[in-house]
């Protein structure tokens, strides 16, 4: 079965055609147009800026893919319908939706947040799947969640953060350090040359005895520690803020590990690119519970791309369980899992 998806939640334009058989995915082509460059000189992302930007690019990315012109070869059009940036996010739905009616073709929404589980599907050759039940540890700019996925579609929320996400804790932090936005690269880059141990940053929420995340009192820490010491070395900041974050999240995913026994353990998101905590959480898993496997995406499928929605959505599109166009909405808070 070959998917066509279709991701604008955020700031990247994204296409991907993707093959599923019986299982197993395969990326045909992968295609993300990132925003980065218009949003920098506002420090963030402008909803209406990005909506423009994915109207401008979307149906030219399409034709650069090689899709054609009639659909034929296409058996389904996954996109994301949240949650995300409602102009942004509207942008991608309506483009779905008329595909969908002019090939004919039926049409998957996949929650954003499944399309970043998915990534660890998109492995290809002989690499091994991960098997259920597979404890994710979701890190982006706007989720920190621990989701167990006792099956396919099939997920409980175990931990979230209370209040910024890990990757948003990168980016503030990068904004009172003078990096640029994002700031997960620009940090976990000058961290390679600083020393973690120079400042002993709090590892907040370690002791709350639940699985739940809080980065704001970092971030305020860092914000302190720089009012009082503006000579700090940025490398040794940076570095200690990265060490204080991995901790928290090898930690807290470690506890998970121990109550809930996964058969496989998955780091993803765009914060799974940061190398520290891509090796650290892999050899925590390996000493915790040494007959769970784990899973990180490649690279090119950390950060949000298409391919991983096509994913999730094929194995939605398997189970035929497909969407209805005409009532299919943009939903910014779109729910993956209930709490358990
Ligand atoms: O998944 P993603 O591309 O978009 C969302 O769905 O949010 O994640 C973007 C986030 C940004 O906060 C960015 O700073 C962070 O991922 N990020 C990193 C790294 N690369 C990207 N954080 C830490 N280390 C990195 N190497
Ligand atoms: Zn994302």
């Amino acid at each position: 079965m070959r998917i066509l998806g279709i991701e604008t939640s955020c700031d990247e334009t994204a296409v991907a055609l993707v093959d599923n058989e019986d299982g197993k995915v395969r990326v045909v082509s992968s295609l993300v147009s990132s925003q980065v460059d218009i949003h920098v000189k506002y420090g963030g992302v402008v909803p209406e800026v990005a909506a423009r930007s994915h109207v401008d690019v979307l149906f030219p990315l399409l034709e650069q893919l090689g899709v054609p012109r009639d659909g034929k070869g296409i058996d389904a059009i996954a996109v994301t319908a949240g949650p995300g940036l409602v102009p942004a996010l509207r942008v991608g739905v309506e483009a779905a939706k008329t595909l969908a009616w002019a090939w004919k073709k039926p049409l998957v929404a996949v929650n954003h947040l499944e399309g970043h589980l998915y990534s660890v599907w998109l492995r290809g050759g002989a690499e091994m799947d991960p098997a259920f039940p597979c404890l994710a540890l979701l890190v982006s700019g706007g989720h920190t969640e621990l989701i167990l996925m006792t099956g396919h579609g099939q997920y409980e929320l175990l931990g979230a953060t209370r209040d910024d996400a890990a990757g948003e804790a990168f980016d503030k932090v990068a904004k009172l350090l003078g990096l640029p936005y994002p700031g997960g690269p620009a940090i976990s880059k000058l961290a390679k040359e600083g020393d973690p141990s120079t400042i002993a940053f709090p590892r907040p929420m370690l002791e709350s005895g639940d699985l739940d995340f809080s980065f704001s009192g970092l971030k305020t820490a860092v914000a302190v520690y720089l009012e009082q010491h503006p000579d700090a070395s940025v490398a040794d900041v940076s570095a200690s803020f990265q060490e204080a974050v991995v901790d928290t999240l090898v930690t807290k995913t470690v506890a998970a590990v121990m109550k809930h026994h996964p058969a496989s353990v998955s780091l993803v998101g765009g914060v799974a690119a940061n190398a520290s905590l891509r090796a650290r959480l892999g050899d925590a898993v390996a000493s915790a519970r040494p007959d769970a496997t784990y899973h990180v995406p490649d690279l090119a499928f950390t950060g949000d791309n298409a391919a991983m929605i096509a994913a999730a959505g094929s194995f939605r599109a398997l189970a035929k369980d497909f969407t209805d166009p005409l009532t299919l909405a943009a939903d910014p808070n779109m729910r993956l899992a209930k709490r358990v």
